[in-house]
């Protein structure tokens, strides 16, 4: 049982090929792409890390050796801009190496979430922890995982985060049934399935890019064959917890109506990248005039 426990390890898969964005990802990762100037992946690192979760676990795959590299040092710049003085920029060279404890898997078999996901069993043993994935930005403000993991510590099952769609559009995600549970502001899960067709769907609440896990997830995805795509599927494995009613069994969800971005996609990458930087203090009063300005010629 996990309950009274600390949830302190958070796993990121990060071996997908980023074809929705080629050529640009054609010789480097997609969770390399810059979001106004960090890479996607720094702000999926920094959001585990501002919840409490010190151990990262990327599970990477090949040609992804810059993120192995963006939070390793650099030596030599380190050196060159500590000896100009130049303390501002070595602040921001350091960001990404000092947010935590990074460990590194490589998934060298590419057979979706699922297999991904059971690639850290080793790494996570027998505690709860979380999934962030690395195309799913959520905004700074927001506290989801914090809550998902409140979640898990109630009921010692698994959580997912889920977010209203329109119903044409929830065939590119995980899709939940759910009931209420009355004075909670979770949902019990009673069955999910990938990426339905909007006619075969069960709801339009979509599965969002984090997890907070039950360990027992490992043993289900063991015995989880190929599904959608021919992919193992962590939706698949999850349906099976669903359906759980032993200890460690059970899922439920929490309804995230905040702000999440996609930056696997190029309409809700562009939108990342402006309202991000508008948001900014060095940015926001350049951008936005010049926004305003450009949207009347639309
Ligand atoms: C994955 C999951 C899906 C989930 C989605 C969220 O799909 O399989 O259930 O809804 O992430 O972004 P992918 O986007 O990797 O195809």
């Amino acid at each position: 049982m996990t309950e009274n426990r600390q949830i302190t390890k958070a796993v990121i898969p990060a071996a997908g090929l980023g074809t929705r964005f080629l050529p640009a990802t054609k010789a480097m990762p997609k969770e390399m792409l810059p979001v106004v100037d960090r890479p996607a992946i720094q702000y999926v690192v920094a959001e585990a890390v501002r919840a409490g979760l010190q151990d990262v676990l990327m599970i990477t795959g090949r040609s992804k050796r810059a993120l192995e590299d963006h939070f390793d040092r650099v030596p030599g710049l380190e050196a060159s801009l500590a000896a100009k003085g130049d303390d501002e920029k070595l602040a921001l060279v350091n960001e990404a190496t000092a947010l935590g404890d990074i460990h590194f898997v490589r998934q060298i078999d590419p057979q979706g979430l699922g297999h991904a996901v059971l690639c850290a069993k080793r790494h996570v043993g027998d505690e709860a922890f979380a999934v962030l994935l690395g195309d799913d930005l959520i905004g700074e403000q927001e506290s989801l995982l914090e809550e998902m993991m409140k979640v898990q510590i109630a009921t010692g099952g698994s959580v997912v985060a889920l977010m209203e769609v329109e119903p044409e559009s929830i065939s590119a995600y995980g899709c939940a049934d759910v009931t209420e549970i009355d004075g909670e502001d979770y949902v019990k899960v009673n069955g999910l399935v990938e990426k339905p067709a909007p006619e075969d769907a069960p709801s339009n609440l979509a599965i969002i890019g984090r997890y907070v896990l039950s360990p027992k997830v490992f043993e289900v995805l063991e015995q989880t064959g190929p599904g959608r795509g021919g992919e193992i599927q962590l939706t698949d494995a999850l349906e099976t917890l669903a359906q759980d009613t032993t200890p460690g069994g059970g899922v439920y969800a929490v309804k995230f109506t905040g702000r999440r971005y996609d930056t696997g996609d190029k309409l809700s990458y562009l939108k990342a990248v402006v309202e991000l930087a508008c948001a900014r203090e060095d940015l926001g009063s350049g951008l936005k005039p010049w926004l305003k300005e450009f949207a009347k010629e639309l």
